[in-house]
């Protein structure tokens, strides 16, 4: 059977003028945002008139007097008071080392910050918050993966599968350690729908296929794939899994252990999370 790729929901969704304000309303609480206090029945209501008082960045004019809109994500959001005012408390209350000292705040700073892995893995489902790593950004993750796992497993002749649609950062570390290993990297191209041709993916995996590097959510084809199906293909062949979720992971419900991939990146500062615990990554059922 043909595999069929959705691609991510365009925002018209939220549009006010397409949805009414009780589904806005709805889909707000869903998010926990709070409400602005200027927004009532009879305004014109949208998902930034309900979450921006919470973003203080946004509460800026630019070029002359024009309101400051910001549409970055995907490459890093916006932090809400919320995540400023927990930064102000760490360096106001117990800033200290983490696991290396004895005394009250770096106690209470390392109960923080395993409090902090603690929920990570609640939030993705991981099974034990002993699979969170936490990395400066997804690109430090996939190199750790890279220069851990990928130079004591690859040799000549592997094959390592990704597909042309990877962020750079989960190519380049793959071409230094090939270079390294000798090991192949073969890439999977698109569809004429401008997704990755998963039914060719099924035609490349075979025994010498030692790693499969995806993404979860394209950051430039908004596709979605069916990473649990992959993952099956995958294993099937005795060959792991990386999957890049940075753009899922803020988006939509992951479970890593309903995906039951290997590795897992995420980058929280894409998540309205700080950049002090910038980045965070997964790397579920990791067998060195
Ligand atoms: C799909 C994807 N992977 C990886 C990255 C790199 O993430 P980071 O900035 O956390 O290193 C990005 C950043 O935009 C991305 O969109």
């Amino acid at each position: 059977m043909e595999a069929v790729v959705p691609k991510l929901a365009s925002f018209n969704l939220l549009n006010p003028k397409s949805k009414s304000k009780s589904a806005i309303r709805r889909f707000s609480s869903a998010l926990c945002v709070s409400s602005s206090p200027s927004v009532t029945s009879t305004d014109s209501v949208s998902l930034g008139h309900i979450t921006r008082p919470d973003f203080p960045i946004l509460h800026q004019e630019v070029y002359g007097s024009k309101k400051l809109v910001y549409l970055d994500n995907a490459a890093t959001s916006q932090k809400p008071i919320a995540v400023l005012k927990a930064l102000q408390n760490y360096y106001e209350a117990y800033n200290s080392n983490v696991h290396r000292g004895i005394h009250f705040l770096s106690a209470k700073a390392t109960d923080e910050y395993e409090l902090a892995r603690k929920k990570v893995a609640a939030f993705i489902n991981a099974s034990d918050s002993g699979e969170i790593v936490f990395t400066k950004n997804a690109t430090e993750a996939i190199n750790l993966v890279a220069y851990s796992w990928g130079l004591s497993n690859l040799k000549s002749g592997d094959e390592v599968i990704l597909t042309v649609a990877e962020h750079h950062s989960a190519i380049v570390p793959w071409q230094l350690v090939a270079q390294k290993t000798g090991a192949n990297l073969k890439f999977l191209n698109l569809n004429d729908d401008e997704s990755p041709d998963l039914d060719k993916l099924k035609e490349m995996l075979s025994r010498k296929t030692k790693l499969v590097v995806i993404h979860h959510i394209s950051n430039m084809l908004a596709s979605i794939l069916p990473i649990e199906e992959i993952v099956h293909w995958s294993h099937d062949v005795g060959a792991k899994v990386l999957v890049d979720a940075c753009q899922s992971v803020p988006h939509m419900v992951v479970d890593v252990q309903g995906l039951d991939a290997d590795f897992l990146v995420a980058s929280s500062h894409k998540a309205l999370d700080s950049y002090l615990v910038r980045v965070i990554s997964c790397l579920p059922c990791l067998h060195f």
